[in-house]
């Protein structure tokens, strides 16, 4: 059994946590901050990095406290080394390093989007691989096909906004507030789906998602000034859970045999997401899995869960291993 300490601050989340091989989660506390960057609409990269360097450290010193456990417990230090704002990710590298060269323990890079997409095998034990994975969060929107440990085969990608930047813009644009993806999924709950909305690239031969032209019908049919508010939020979710659906069900015929439909991402805690991919999975005689809501939105569990995966499989990185802004899995 290893005891793997997890760091994320790729975005606006800080982070820290402990996990061990057998899925146990010791400890995780995380600080928000939402209320720094909701004057600006969406996360100030500046601020957040700021708010990182404050957090960490006291983050880390209370899960180290709520586990019980000190740093020399812990069998490796995991952090987030990209993709995401640089200045946050090297806060949390950094300080991840630091903490591995003071304990002589081995340092783990991981990659924020291979966090997501073994957060479903930290969450539910009986998860095999090959399973395709639809990772929707606020920077990305793919369907994956996850074979194994480092072994992720990218099927599709979006050619423009992510589906959490289009819940995002949607709620700016509705003057929703910030972080937007709850805020539309609470107003379209009291709304509906009767606004005529694009589902772009529905129905295309090509794998790829797109949301930027059902975001400038958003914002058309906001200035038309002829719905309401709640009912084109409604209609908003409607067409992306459509189009979702749509490339997965091209994906599924791509992929393979697959042991189960996955979602993961901050984009995954949204209901009507979850419900219309699980009647997907039954129609498909496959079995659903999504983690629990706040495993799906950013978090160092799934840092240091993806750490005890890599760890296991004697995947370790050297101290000099570089912060990366971007980082395709
Ligand atoms: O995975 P995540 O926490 O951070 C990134 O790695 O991007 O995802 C954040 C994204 C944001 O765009 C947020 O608006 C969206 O996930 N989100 C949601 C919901 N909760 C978070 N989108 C729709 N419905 C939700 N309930
Ligand atoms: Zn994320």
């Amino acid at each position: 059994m290893a005891l793997i300490l997890g760091l994320e601050s790729s975005c606006d989340e800080t982070a820290a946590a402990l996990v061990t091989s057998d899925r146990r989660i010791l400890a995780h506390r995380l600080a928000g901050q939402e209320a720094a960057h909701r004057p600006y609409g969406g996360v100030v990269p500046e601020i957040a990095a700021r708010a990182h360097v404050e957090m960490l450290s006291p983050l880390i010193a209370a899960a180290l406290a709520d586990a019980g456990v000190t740093l020399a417990d812990v069998d490796a230090v995991a952090a987030t080394a990209g993709p995401g704002l640089i200045g946050g990710v090297m806060v949390g590298l950094v300080t991840g390093k630091a903490l591995a060269h003071a304990a002589g323990k081995p340092l783990i890079a991981v990659n924020h989007l291979e966090g997501h997409a073994l957060s479903p095998r930290l969450s539910d034990p009986d998860l095999e691989f090959p399973y395709l994975l639809l990772l929707v969060s606020g920077g990305h929107c793919q369907l994956l096909l996850v074979e194994g440990v480092a072994r992720y085969r990218r099927l599709a990608t979006t050619i423009d906004d992510a589906a959490g930047e289009a819940f995002d813009k949607t709620a700016k644009v509705l003057g929703l507030g910030f972080p937007g993806g709850p805020a539309v999924e609470v107003a379209a709950a009291l709304g509906h789906a009767i606004v005529p909305l694009p589902r772009p690239l529905k129905g295309s031969p090509e794998p790829h998602f797109s949301f930027a032209g059902l975001k400038s019908a958003v914002v058309r049919a906001h200035d038309a000034k002829t719905w309401a508010v709640e009912d084109i939020a409604a209609s908003f979710q409607a067409a992306v859970v459509d189009c979702l659906i749509d490339r997965t069900v091209r994906a599924l015929g791509q992929a393979g045999k697959v042991t189960a439909l996955v979602v993961a991402g901050g984009v995954a805690a949204n209901t009507a997401v979850r419900t219309a991919l699980s009647g997907l999975a039954s129609a498909h005689g496959l079995r659903f899995v999504a983690p629990p809501l706040w495993l799906c939105t950013d978090n160092a569990a799934m840092i240091g869960w993806a750490g005890a995966e890599r760890f296991a499989a004697g995947l370790t990185d050297p101290l000099d291993v570089a912060a990366r802004p971007r980082w395709p899995l």
